[in-house]
Protein backbone atom coordinates (compact mmCIF):
# COMPACT_ATOMS: atom_id res chain seq x y z
CA UNK A 1 0.00 0.00 0.00
CA UNK A 2 1.05 3.24 -1.34
CA UNK A 3 1.68 5.95 2.33
CA UNK A 4 -0.88 8.85 2.35
CA UNK A 5 0.08 12.05 1.29
CA UNK A 6 -2.01 15.03 0.64
CA UNK A 7 -3.52 15.29 -2.84
CA UNK A 8 -1.56 18.63 -4.50
CA UNK A 9 -3.31 21.77 -4.76
CA UNK A 10 -3.50 23.16 -8.31
CA UNK A 11 -0.97 26.14 -9.56
CA UNK A 12 -3.52 28.47 -11.15
CA UNK A 13 -0.67 30.16 -12.33
CA UNK A 14 0.42 27.54 -15.03
CA UNK A 15 -1.75 28.75 -17.95
CA UNK A 16 -2.53 25.08 -18.87
CA UNK A 17 -4.72 24.79 -15.36
CA UNK A 18 -6.10 27.97 -16.02
CA UNK A 19 -7.55 26.34 -19.54
CA UNK A 20 -8.19 22.99 -17.79
CA UNK A 21 -10.70 25.35 -15.02
CA UNK A 22 -11.99 28.00 -17.88
CA UNK A 23 -13.17 24.71 -19.50
CA UNK A 24 -14.72 22.78 -16.61
CA UNK A 25 -16.77 25.57 -15.98
CA UNK A 26 -17.98 26.18 -19.64
CA UNK A 27 -19.04 23.04 -19.43
CA UNK A 28 -20.40 22.49 -16.01
CA UNK A 29 -22.93 25.74 -16.95
CA UNK A 30 -23.93 23.56 -19.63
CA UNK A 31 -25.08 21.29 -16.55
CA UNK A 32 -26.75 24.20 -14.59
CA UNK A 33 -30.37 23.88 -13.70
CA UNK A 34 -30.71 20.33 -14.50
CA UNK A 35 -32.90 18.09 -12.21
CA UNK A 36 -31.40 15.61 -9.38
CA UNK A 37 -33.50 12.52 -7.68
CA UNK A 38 -33.51 11.06 -4.42
CA UNK A 39 -31.47 8.10 -4.34
CA UNK A 40 -32.93 5.29 -1.92
CA UNK A 41 -31.69 1.87 -2.52
CA UNK A 42 -30.48 2.78 -6.03
CA UNK A 43 -33.96 3.75 -6.91
CA UNK A 44 -34.06 7.37 -8.46
CA UNK A 45 -37.18 9.28 -7.11
CA UNK A 46 -38.20 12.39 -8.77
CA UNK A 47 -40.53 14.32 -6.23
CA UNK A 48 -43.07 17.19 -6.45
CA UNK A 49 -41.32 19.73 -3.99
CA UNK A 50 -37.47 20.74 -4.88
CA UNK A 51 -34.66 22.88 -3.56
CA UNK A 52 -33.80 25.38 -5.57
CA UNK A 53 -29.70 25.91 -5.54
CA UNK A 54 -28.96 29.16 -6.64
CA UNK A 55 -25.57 30.49 -7.46
CA UNK A 56 -25.01 32.90 -4.84
CA UNK A 57 -23.06 35.04 -6.56
CA UNK A 58 -25.80 35.66 -9.66
CA UNK A 59 -28.59 34.94 -8.19
CA UNK A 60 -30.76 34.46 -11.42
CA UNK A 61 -28.49 31.07 -12.04
CA UNK A 62 -30.40 28.07 -11.08
CA UNK A 63 -27.47 25.54 -10.33
CA UNK A 64 -30.39 22.44 -10.21
CA UNK A 65 -33.37 21.23 -8.92
CA UNK A 66 -33.26 18.74 -6.38
CA UNK A 67 -35.91 16.32 -5.19
CA UNK A 68 -37.01 16.65 -1.64
CA UNK A 69 -38.03 13.34 0.70
CA UNK A 70 -40.70 13.79 2.91
CA UNK A 71 -41.42 11.79 6.12
CA UNK A 72 -42.70 8.49 3.70
CA UNK A 73 -39.48 8.68 2.10
CA UNK A 74 -37.25 9.29 4.89
CA UNK A 75 -38.93 5.94 6.17
CA UNK A 76 -38.50 4.33 3.21
CA UNK A 77 -34.48 5.60 3.62
CA UNK A 78 -34.26 4.54 6.55
CA UNK A 79 -35.69 0.63 5.51
CA UNK A 80 -33.31 0.50 3.21
CA UNK A 81 -30.02 0.99 4.54
CA UNK A 82 -31.26 -1.14 7.56
CA UNK A 83 -31.69 -4.29 5.70
CA UNK A 84 -28.33 -3.12 3.40
CA UNK A 85 -26.53 -3.02 6.96
CA UNK A 86 -27.49 -7.14 7.56
CA UNK A 87 -24.84 -7.53 4.11
CA UNK A 88 -22.63 -4.52 3.90
CA UNK A 89 -21.60 -5.00 7.49
CA UNK A 90 -20.06 -8.54 6.69
CA UNK A 91 -18.22 -7.04 3.67
CA UNK A 92 -14.73 -7.14 4.32
CA UNK A 93 -13.00 -3.62 5.44
CA UNK A 94 -10.06 -4.30 2.47
CA UNK A 95 -13.43 -4.66 0.02
CA UNK A 96 -15.14 -1.98 1.89
CA UNK A 97 -11.54 0.36 2.04
CA UNK A 98 -11.03 -0.27 -2.33
CA UNK A 99 -14.34 1.52 -2.98
CA UNK A 100 -12.89 4.61 -1.30
CA UNK A 101 -9.69 4.40 -3.06
CA UNK A 102 -11.77 3.64 -6.81
CA UNK A 103 -13.62 6.94 -5.66
CA UNK A 104 -10.93 8.66 -5.17
CA UNK A 105 -9.19 7.63 -8.02
CA UNK A 106 -12.36 8.91 -10.10
CA UNK A 107 -12.80 12.39 -8.08
CA UNK A 108 -9.33 13.06 -9.10
CA UNK A 109 -9.76 12.32 -12.66
CA UNK A 110 -12.68 14.50 -12.31
CA UNK A 111 -11.05 17.33 -10.15
CA UNK A 112 -11.87 20.25 -11.92
CA UNK A 113 -15.15 19.29 -13.25
CA UNK A 114 -16.50 19.38 -9.38
CA UNK A 115 -14.64 22.41 -8.55
CA UNK A 116 -16.30 24.17 -11.07
CA UNK A 117 -19.65 23.07 -9.41
CA UNK A 118 -18.16 24.54 -6.20
CA UNK A 119 -17.90 27.81 -7.68
CA UNK A 120 -20.88 27.93 -9.29
CA UNK A 121 -22.88 26.65 -5.67
CA UNK A 122 -21.54 28.03 -2.82
CA UNK A 123 -19.25 30.82 -4.45
CA UNK A 124 -15.74 29.69 -4.04
CA UNK A 125 -13.05 31.24 -6.05
CA UNK A 126 -11.37 28.76 -7.91
CA UNK A 127 -8.24 27.85 -5.14
CA UNK A 128 -10.79 27.89 -2.60
CA UNK A 129 -12.90 25.07 -4.82
CA UNK A 130 -9.81 23.19 -5.86
CA UNK A 131 -8.66 22.74 -2.06
CA UNK A 132 -12.33 21.67 -1.07
CA UNK A 133 -11.66 18.98 -4.03
CA UNK A 134 -8.56 17.88 -2.67
CA UNK A 135 -9.83 17.47 0.61
CA UNK A 136 -12.07 15.36 -0.22
CA UNK A 137 -9.83 12.99 -2.14
CA UNK A 138 -7.60 12.78 0.76
CA UNK A 139 -10.53 12.15 3.35
CA UNK A 140 -11.10 8.77 1.08
CA UNK A 141 -7.60 7.90 0.41
CA UNK A 142 -7.08 8.38 4.35
CA UNK A 143 -9.91 6.69 5.58
CA UNK A 144 -9.69 3.88 3.31
CA UNK A 145 -5.91 3.37 4.63
CA UNK A 146 -7.60 3.86 8.00
CA UNK A 147 -9.93 0.88 7.64
CA UNK A 148 -7.34 -1.30 6.63
CA UNK A 149 -5.34 -0.36 9.74
CA UNK A 150 -8.48 -0.99 11.86
CA UNK A 151 -8.68 -3.98 10.25
CA UNK A 152 -5.61 -5.33 11.62
CA UNK A 153 -6.55 -6.74 15.18
CA UNK A 154 -5.21 -4.99 18.14
CA UNK A 155 -2.63 -6.89 20.14
CA UNK A 156 -3.97 -8.14 23.45
CA UNK A 157 -2.27 -9.41 26.53
CA UNK A 158 -2.03 -13.12 25.98
CA UNK A 159 -3.40 -14.95 28.74
CA UNK A 160 -2.45 -18.55 28.72
CA UNK A 161 -5.01 -21.21 27.30
CA UNK A 162 -7.16 -18.41 25.96
CA UNK A 163 -7.44 -16.59 22.33
CA UNK A 164 -8.23 -13.36 22.60
CA UNK A 165 -9.49 -11.08 19.65
CA UNK A 166 -10.91 -7.60 19.74
CA UNK A 167 -12.07 -6.37 16.41
CA UNK A 168 -13.91 -3.05 15.75
CA UNK A 169 -17.42 -3.55 14.13
CA UNK A 170 -19.63 -0.97 12.42
CA UNK A 171 -22.56 0.32 14.74
CA UNK A 172 -25.50 -0.05 12.20
CA UNK A 173 -27.57 3.16 10.27
CA UNK A 174 -26.23 6.45 10.28
CA UNK A 175 -28.01 9.69 9.84
CA UNK A 176 -24.97 11.93 7.90
CA UNK A 177 -25.94 15.93 8.11
CA UNK A 178 -22.87 18.23 6.53
CA UNK A 179 -22.82 21.87 6.48
CA UNK A 180 -22.66 23.75 2.92
CA UNK A 181 -19.38 25.22 3.50
CA UNK A 182 -17.08 22.60 2.82
CA UNK A 183 -20.07 21.00 0.66
CA UNK A 184 -17.94 18.42 -0.74
CA UNK A 185 -15.05 17.82 0.76
CA UNK A 186 -16.82 17.37 4.94
CA UNK A 187 -19.74 16.48 3.30
CA UNK A 188 -17.86 13.20 1.64
CA UNK A 189 -15.56 12.63 4.69
CA UNK A 190 -17.99 12.25 6.84
CA UNK A 191 -19.88 10.04 4.57
CA UNK A 192 -17.06 7.59 3.19
CA UNK A 193 -15.91 7.43 7.08
CA UNK A 194 -18.89 6.14 8.12
CA UNK A 195 -19.98 3.34 5.35
CA UNK A 196 -16.10 2.34 5.15
CA UNK A 197 -16.12 1.43 8.91
CA UNK A 198 -19.50 -0.57 7.87
CA UNK A 199 -22.39 1.36 8.55
CA UNK A 200 -25.00 1.98 5.90
CA UNK A 201 -25.73 5.93 5.36
CA UNK A 202 -28.70 8.52 5.32
CA UNK A 203 -26.87 11.52 3.61
CA UNK A 204 -29.18 14.47 3.95
CA UNK A 205 -27.07 17.45 2.38
CA UNK A 206 -27.20 21.22 3.33
CA UNK A 207 -30.56 22.99 1.69
CA UNK A 208 -27.79 25.43 -0.19
CA UNK A 209 -25.67 22.69 -1.81
CA UNK A 210 -27.22 19.83 -2.38
CA UNK A 211 -26.41 19.78 -5.89
CA UNK A 212 -22.80 18.70 -5.22
CA UNK A 213 -23.73 15.74 -2.77
CA UNK A 214 -25.78 14.76 -5.68
CA UNK A 215 -22.92 14.28 -8.04
CA UNK A 216 -20.82 12.38 -5.44
CA UNK A 217 -23.40 10.08 -5.21
CA UNK A 218 -23.28 9.55 -8.81
CA UNK A 219 -19.90 9.24 -8.51
CA UNK A 220 -20.11 6.43 -5.86
CA UNK A 221 -22.65 4.67 -8.15
CA UNK A 222 -20.65 4.83 -11.17
CA UNK A 223 -17.74 3.42 -9.30
CA UNK A 224 -19.98 0.84 -8.30
CA UNK A 225 -20.65 1.32 -4.68
CA UNK A 226 -23.40 -1.41 -3.72
CA UNK A 227 -26.89 0.38 -3.67
CA UNK A 228 -28.38 0.98 -0.41
CA UNK A 229 -25.01 1.87 1.30
CA UNK A 230 -25.47 5.59 0.68
CA UNK A 231 -29.20 6.82 0.72
CA UNK A 232 -29.39 10.51 -0.61
CA UNK A 233 -32.60 11.99 0.97
CA UNK A 234 -32.22 16.20 0.48
CA UNK A 235 -35.14 17.68 2.07
CA UNK A 236 -35.73 20.25 5.51
CA UNK A 237 -34.29 19.99 8.89
CA UNK A 238 -37.11 20.33 10.81
CA UNK A 239 -39.51 17.66 8.41
CA UNK A 240 -36.98 14.92 7.71
CA UNK A 241 -33.93 16.11 9.56
CA UNK A 242 -36.10 15.65 13.02
CA UNK A 243 -37.83 12.93 11.88
CA UNK A 244 -34.33 10.69 11.44
CA UNK A 245 -32.30 12.01 14.26
CA UNK A 246 -35.48 10.84 16.58
CA UNK A 247 -35.92 7.26 14.64
CA UNK A 248 -35.05 4.62 17.06
CA UNK A 249 -33.25 3.01 14.35
CA UNK A 250 -31.02 5.59 13.50
CA UNK A 251 -27.86 4.00 15.52
CA UNK A 252 -25.37 7.63 14.74
CA UNK A 253 -25.77 10.98 13.94
CA UNK A 254 -23.00 12.47 12.40
CA UNK A 255 -23.46 16.29 12.07
CA UNK A 256 -21.45 19.59 10.67
CA UNK A 257 -23.02 22.73 11.39
CA UNK A 258 -23.65 25.33 13.58
CA UNK A 259 -24.03 25.35 17.14
CA UNK A 260 -27.23 25.97 17.97
CA UNK A 261 -28.64 23.21 15.28
CA UNK A 262 -26.01 20.69 16.95
CA UNK A 263 -26.85 21.32 20.33
CA UNK A 264 -30.73 20.62 19.23
CA UNK A 265 -29.92 17.30 17.53
CA UNK A 266 -27.55 16.34 20.20
CA UNK A 267 -30.73 16.81 22.86
CA UNK A 268 -33.46 14.98 20.56
CA UNK A 269 -30.86 12.53 20.05
CA UNK A 270 -30.54 12.12 23.67
CA UNK A 271 -34.28 10.91 24.40
CA UNK A 272 -34.65 7.17 24.01
CA UNK A 273 -37.71 6.16 21.63
CA UNK A 274 -40.11 3.45 21.98
CA UNK A 275 -38.74 0.66 20.81
CA UNK A 276 -34.43 1.73 20.70
CA UNK A 277 -32.28 -0.53 22.15
CA UNK A 278 -28.93 1.66 21.83
CA UNK A 279 -27.77 5.16 23.44
CA UNK A 280 -27.05 7.05 19.81
CA UNK A 281 -23.76 8.40 19.33
CA UNK A 282 -23.59 11.84 18.65
CA UNK A 283 -20.22 12.74 16.67
CA UNK A 284 -21.12 17.11 16.37
CA UNK A 285 -18.57 19.52 14.72
CA UNK A 286 -19.89 23.08 15.32
CA UNK A 287 -19.07 26.51 15.14
CA UNK A 288 -15.98 28.83 15.83
CA UNK A 289 -15.01 32.45 16.68
CA UNK A 290 -11.35 31.34 15.87
CA UNK A 291 -8.78 34.32 16.58
CA UNK A 292 -5.11 35.26 15.80
CA UNK A 293 -2.79 36.41 18.76
CA UNK A 294 0.37 38.86 17.96
CA UNK A 295 2.73 39.35 20.44
CA UNK A 296 5.31 41.87 20.24
CA UNK A 297 8.43 39.96 19.04
CA UNK A 298 6.20 38.95 16.00
CA UNK A 299 7.29 39.27 12.04
CA UNK A 300 4.48 41.57 11.61
CA UNK A 301 4.07 41.18 8.11
CA UNK A 302 3.92 38.01 7.96
CA UNK A 303 0.96 38.06 11.03
CA UNK A 304 -1.11 40.57 8.72
CA UNK A 305 -1.03 38.52 5.88
CA UNK A 306 -2.40 35.47 8.16
CA UNK A 307 -5.13 37.42 9.70
CA UNK A 308 -5.82 38.66 5.88
CA UNK A 309 -6.07 35.16 4.70
CA UNK A 310 -7.63 33.66 7.96
CA UNK A 311 -10.36 35.93 7.98
CA UNK A 312 -11.72 36.44 4.16
CA UNK A 313 -10.73 33.44 2.68
CA UNK A 314 -14.08 32.02 1.19
CA UNK A 315 -15.66 35.81 2.59
CA UNK A 316 -14.96 34.27 6.55
CA UNK A 317 -17.38 31.08 5.86
CA UNK A 318 -14.96 28.67 7.60
CA UNK A 319 -16.05 27.71 11.02
CA UNK A 320 -11.70 27.90 11.05
CA UNK A 321 -11.83 31.44 10.02
CA UNK A 322 -9.82 33.73 12.34
CA UNK A 323 -12.50 36.40 12.89
CA UNK A 324 -10.35 38.43 15.66
CA UNK A 325 -7.50 40.18 15.89
CA UNK A 326 -5.91 40.01 19.49
CA UNK A 327 -2.29 42.10 19.05
CA UNK A 328 -0.13 43.36 21.04
CA UNK A 329 -0.03 47.31 22.18
CA UNK A 330 3.66 47.57 20.89
CA UNK A 331 2.80 46.48 17.48
CA UNK A 332 -1.29 47.45 17.69
CA UNK A 333 -1.09 50.45 14.96
CA UNK A 334 1.80 49.00 12.56
CA UNK A 335 -0.23 45.63 12.59
CA UNK A 336 -3.81 47.66 11.84
CA UNK A 337 -1.98 49.55 9.45
CA UNK A 338 -0.58 46.47 7.55
CA UNK A 339 -4.19 44.50 7.68
CA UNK A 340 -5.93 47.68 6.35
CA UNK A 341 -3.79 48.12 2.91
CA UNK A 342 -4.44 44.56 2.40
CA UNK A 343 -7.99 44.18 2.71
CA UNK A 344 -8.64 47.21 0.82
CA UNK A 345 -6.89 45.73 -2.31
CA UNK A 346 -8.85 42.90 -1.93
CA UNK A 347 -11.64 42.43 -5.06
CA UNK A 348 -14.72 41.75 -4.37
CA UNK A 349 -16.77 39.91 -7.87
CA UNK A 350 -18.12 36.56 -9.12
CA UNK A 351 -16.30 33.43 -7.42
CA UNK A 352 -16.50 32.34 -11.62
CA UNK A 353 -14.06 34.45 -12.32
CA UNK A 354 -12.10 34.08 -9.66
CA UNK A 355 -12.23 37.25 -7.38
CA UNK A 356 -10.21 36.90 -4.30
CA UNK A 357 -13.65 37.22 -2.19
CA UNK A 358 -16.87 36.43 -4.08
CA UNK A 359 -20.61 36.32 -2.36
CA UNK A 360 -21.79 34.86 0.93
CA UNK A 361 -24.27 31.83 0.67
CA UNK A 362 -27.88 33.36 0.63
CA UNK A 363 -30.07 35.81 1.94
CA UNK A 364 -30.47 34.78 5.28
CA UNK A 365 -26.75 35.03 5.67
CA UNK A 366 -26.78 38.08 3.90
CA UNK A 367 -29.01 39.97 6.12
CA UNK A 368 -27.31 38.53 9.68
CA UNK A 369 -24.13 39.31 8.40
CA UNK A 370 -24.69 43.27 7.18
CA UNK A 371 -26.66 43.30 11.01
CA UNK A 372 -23.36 42.68 12.61
CA UNK A 373 -21.84 44.88 10.37
CA UNK A 374 -23.99 47.37 12.11
CA UNK A 375 -23.74 46.10 15.62
CA UNK A 376 -19.77 46.55 14.44
CA UNK A 377 -20.22 50.53 13.81
CA UNK A 378 -21.65 50.59 17.55
CA UNK A 379 -19.00 48.41 19.45
CA UNK A 380 -15.77 49.12 17.34
CA UNK A 381 -14.24 52.03 14.78
CA UNK A 382 -14.58 50.92 11.35
CA UNK A 383 -11.79 51.18 9.04
CA UNK A 384 -12.66 48.99 6.14
CA UNK A 385 -16.18 48.06 3.83
CA UNK A 386 -18.93 48.25 6.39
CA UNK A 387 -22.08 47.21 3.89
CA UNK A 388 -22.82 45.89 0.85
CA UNK A 389 -21.00 45.13 -2.21
CA UNK A 390 -21.64 45.49 -5.73
CA UNK A 391 -23.18 42.49 -8.01
CA UNK A 392 -25.88 40.58 -8.85
CA UNK A 393 -25.67 38.43 -5.55
CA UNK A 394 -24.90 38.19 -1.76
CA UNK A 395 -21.83 40.47 -1.94
CA UNK A 396 -20.05 42.15 1.22
CA UNK A 397 -17.26 44.44 1.45
CA UNK A 398 -14.25 42.85 3.84
CA UNK A 399 -14.79 44.69 6.51
CA UNK A 400 -12.56 45.63 9.30
CA UNK A 401 -13.40 47.13 13.24
CA UNK A 402 -10.75 48.01 15.15
CA UNK A 403 -10.49 49.15 19.39
CA UNK A 404 -13.26 46.49 20.05
CA UNK A 405 -13.20 46.26 23.30
CA UNK A 406 -12.95 42.26 24.79
CA UNK A 407 -16.38 41.59 25.68
CA UNK A 408 -18.23 43.37 22.15
CA UNK A 409 -20.55 41.09 20.56
CA UNK A 410 -18.33 41.02 17.38
CA UNK A 411 -15.75 39.50 19.29
CA UNK A 412 -17.44 36.42 21.04
CA UNK A 413 -20.17 35.51 18.70
CA UNK A 414 -19.71 34.00 15.33
CA UNK A 415 -20.57 35.66 12.49
CA UNK A 416 -19.69 33.44 9.61
CA UNK A 417 -18.83 36.52 7.16
CA UNK A 418 -16.26 38.90 6.27
CA UNK A 419 -16.07 40.50 9.19
CA UNK A 420 -12.74 40.99 11.10
CA UNK A 421 -12.54 42.47 14.61
CA UNK A 422 -9.06 43.75 16.23
CA UNK A 423 -8.46 44.63 19.56
CA UNK A 424 -5.42 46.03 21.59
CA UNK A 425 -3.87 43.77 24.91
CA UNK A 426 -1.43 45.38 26.95
CA UNK A 427 0.64 41.84 27.25
CA UNK A 428 0.69 38.86 26.10
CA UNK A 429 -0.91 36.77 28.79
CA UNK A 430 -3.37 39.06 28.72
CA UNK A 431 -4.10 38.42 24.84
CA UNK A 432 -4.04 34.38 25.57
CA UNK A 433 -6.82 35.32 28.31
CA UNK A 434 -8.61 36.93 25.81
CA UNK A 435 -8.33 34.33 23.18
CA UNK A 436 -10.03 31.78 25.58
CA UNK A 437 -13.00 34.24 26.24
CA UNK A 438 -15.63 32.36 24.07
CA UNK A 439 -17.90 29.74 24.58
CA UNK A 440 -15.84 28.09 21.34
CA UNK A 441 -12.48 26.25 21.06
CA UNK A 442 -11.72 25.18 17.70
CA UNK A 443 -8.77 27.05 15.70
CA UNK A 444 -6.05 29.63 16.88
CA UNK A 445 -2.95 31.27 15.72
CA UNK A 446 -0.01 32.66 18.06
CA UNK A 447 2.42 35.11 15.84
CA UNK A 448 5.49 35.22 17.75
CA UNK A 449 8.89 34.46 18.23
CA UNK A 450 9.41 34.18 21.16
CA UNK A 451 9.94 30.88 22.70
CA UNK A 452 8.36 31.02 25.94
CA UNK A 453 5.66 32.55 24.68
CA UNK A 454 5.12 29.93 22.15
CA UNK A 455 5.55 27.44 24.88
CA UNK A 456 2.92 29.40 26.73
CA UNK A 457 0.30 29.41 24.08
CA UNK A 458 1.00 25.83 23.76
CA UNK A 459 -0.32 25.24 27.41
CA UNK A 460 -2.91 27.53 28.22
CA UNK A 461 -4.40 28.54 24.59
CA UNK A 462 -7.88 26.24 24.56
CA UNK A 463 -8.62 25.15 20.97
CA UNK A 464 -8.69 21.71 19.61
CA UNK A 465 -6.25 23.26 16.21
CA UNK A 466 -3.49 25.67 17.37
CA UNK A 467 -0.96 27.08 14.71
CA UNK A 468 1.79 28.84 15.19
CA UNK A 469 3.29 31.59 12.88
CA UNK A 470 0.90 30.95 10.11
CA UNK A 471 -2.95 31.29 9.27
CA UNK A 472 -5.58 29.73 11.45
CA UNK A 473 -7.41 28.13 8.18
CA UNK A 474 -6.63 25.06 5.92
CA UNK A 475 -5.88 22.04 8.18
CA UNK A 476 -4.30 19.45 6.13
CA UNK A 477 -6.20 15.68 6.38
CA UNK A 478 -3.83 13.73 8.06
CA UNK A 479 -1.44 16.31 9.04
CA UNK A 480 -3.60 18.59 11.00
CA UNK A 481 -6.58 16.15 12.31
CA UNK A 482 -9.29 18.67 12.87
CA UNK A 483 -12.27 19.54 15.73
CA UNK A 484 -12.95 21.68 18.79
CA UNK A 485 -13.36 21.97 22.02
CA UNK A 486 -16.23 23.69 24.07
CA UNK A 487 -19.11 24.39 22.49
CA UNK A 488 -17.01 23.74 18.90
CA UNK A 489 -18.34 20.58 19.33
CA UNK A 490 -17.22 16.86 20.34
CA UNK A 491 -13.57 17.11 19.09
CA UNK A 492 -13.91 14.16 16.94
CA UNK A 493 -10.82 15.03 14.67
CA UNK A 494 -12.02 14.25 11.25
CA UNK A 495 -9.01 13.51 9.31
CA UNK A 496 -6.96 11.96 11.92
CA UNK A 497 -6.34 8.10 13.17
CA UNK A 498 -8.69 8.43 15.87
CA UNK A 499 -11.93 9.16 13.82
CA UNK A 500 -13.02 5.88 12.48
CA UNK A 501 -13.20 4.76 16.03
CA UNK A 502 -16.34 7.00 16.10
CA UNK A 503 -18.30 4.94 13.87
CA UNK A 504 -17.29 1.14 15.16
CA UNK A 505 -17.67 -0.41 18.63
CA UNK A 506 -15.01 -2.27 19.64
CA UNK A 507 -15.54 -6.40 20.44
CA UNK A 508 -13.78 -9.09 22.37
CA UNK A 509 -14.05 -12.39 21.89
CA UNK A 510 -12.17 -14.99 24.14
CA UNK A 511 -12.36 -18.68 23.42
CA UNK A 512 -10.51 -21.31 26.06
CA UNK A 513 -8.32 -23.27 24.62
P1 LIG B 1 -26.46 24.69 9.99
O1 LIG B 1 -26.38 24.28 11.40
O2 LIG B 1 -27.42 25.73 9.60
O3 LIG B 1 -26.78 23.43 9.08
C1 LIG B 1 -25.96 22.27 9.12
C2 LIG B 1 -26.72 21.11 8.54
O4 LIG B 1 -27.83 20.82 9.40
C3 LIG B 1 -27.33 21.40 7.18
O5 LIG B 1 -27.21 20.23 6.38
C4 LIG B 1 -28.78 21.67 7.50
O6 LIG B 1 -29.63 21.36 6.40
C5 LIG B 1 -29.00 20.72 8.64
N1 LIG B 1 -30.14 20.98 9.53
C6 LIG B 1 -30.69 22.16 9.88
N2 LIG B 1 -31.71 21.94 10.76
C7 LIG B 1 -31.79 20.61 10.97
C8 LIG B 1 -32.62 19.76 11.77
N3 LIG B 1 -33.58 20.24 12.53
N4 LIG B 1 -32.41 18.42 11.73
C9 LIG B 1 -31.43 17.91 10.96
N5 LIG B 1 -30.62 18.66 10.19
C10 LIG B 1 -30.79 19.99 10.19
O7 LIG B 1 -24.96 25.09 9.57
P2 LIG B 1 -24.46 25.58 8.16
O8 LIG B 1 -24.95 26.97 7.96
O9 LIG B 1 -24.70 24.57 7.11
O10 LIG B 1 -22.89 25.61 8.36
C11 LIG B 1 -22.23 26.66 8.99
C12 LIG B 1 -21.91 26.30 10.41
O11 LIG B 1 -21.18 25.08 10.44
C13 LIG B 1 -21.02 27.32 11.09
O12 LIG B 1 -21.46 27.49 12.40
C14 LIG B 1 -19.65 26.65 11.05
O13 LIG B 1 -18.76 27.11 12.03
C15 LIG B 1 -20.01 25.22 11.21
N6 LIG B 1 -18.98 24.33 10.69
C16 LIG B 1 -18.22 23.64 11.59
C17 LIG B 1 -17.19 22.84 11.14
C18 LIG B 1 -16.32 22.09 12.11
O14 LIG B 1 -15.58 21.21 11.69
N7 LIG B 1 -16.40 22.40 13.39
C19 LIG B 1 -16.94 22.73 9.77
C20 LIG B 1 -17.75 23.43 8.89
C21 LIG B 1 -18.78 24.23 9.36
N1 LIG C 1 -10.79 22.18 7.85
C1 LIG C 1 -11.06 23.53 7.45
C2 LIG C 1 -9.96 24.46 7.81
O1 LIG C 1 -9.07 24.07 8.52
C3 LIG C 1 -12.34 23.98 8.06
O2 LIG C 1 -9.98 25.57 7.39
Amino acid sequence: MIEFKNEPFTNFADPANRAAMEAALASVKEQLGKEYPLVIGGEKIFTEKKIKSINPGNVDQVVGLVSKADQKLAEKAMQVALETFETWKLVDPVTRAGYLFKAAAELRRRKFEFSAYLVYEVGKNWAEADADTAEAIDFMEFYGREMLRLAERQPLTPYPGEDNRLTYIPLGVGVVIPPWNFPLAIMCGMTTAALVSGNTVLLKPASTAPVIAAKFVELLESIGMPVGVVNYIPGSGSEIGDFLVEHPKTRFISFTGSRDVGLRINELAAKIQPGQIWIKRFVGELGGKDGIVVDASADLDAAAEGIVTSAFGFQGQKCSAGSRAIIHKDVYDAVVEKVIERVKALQVGPAEENYPVGPVIDQAAYEKILEYIEIGKEEGKLVAGGGKAEGNGYYIQPTVFVDVPHQARIMLEEIFGPVLAITKVDSFEEGINVFNNTEYGLTGSVYSNDREHLEYARTHMHCGNLYFNRKCTGALVGVHPFGGFNMSGTDSKAGGRDYLLLFTQAKVVSEKL
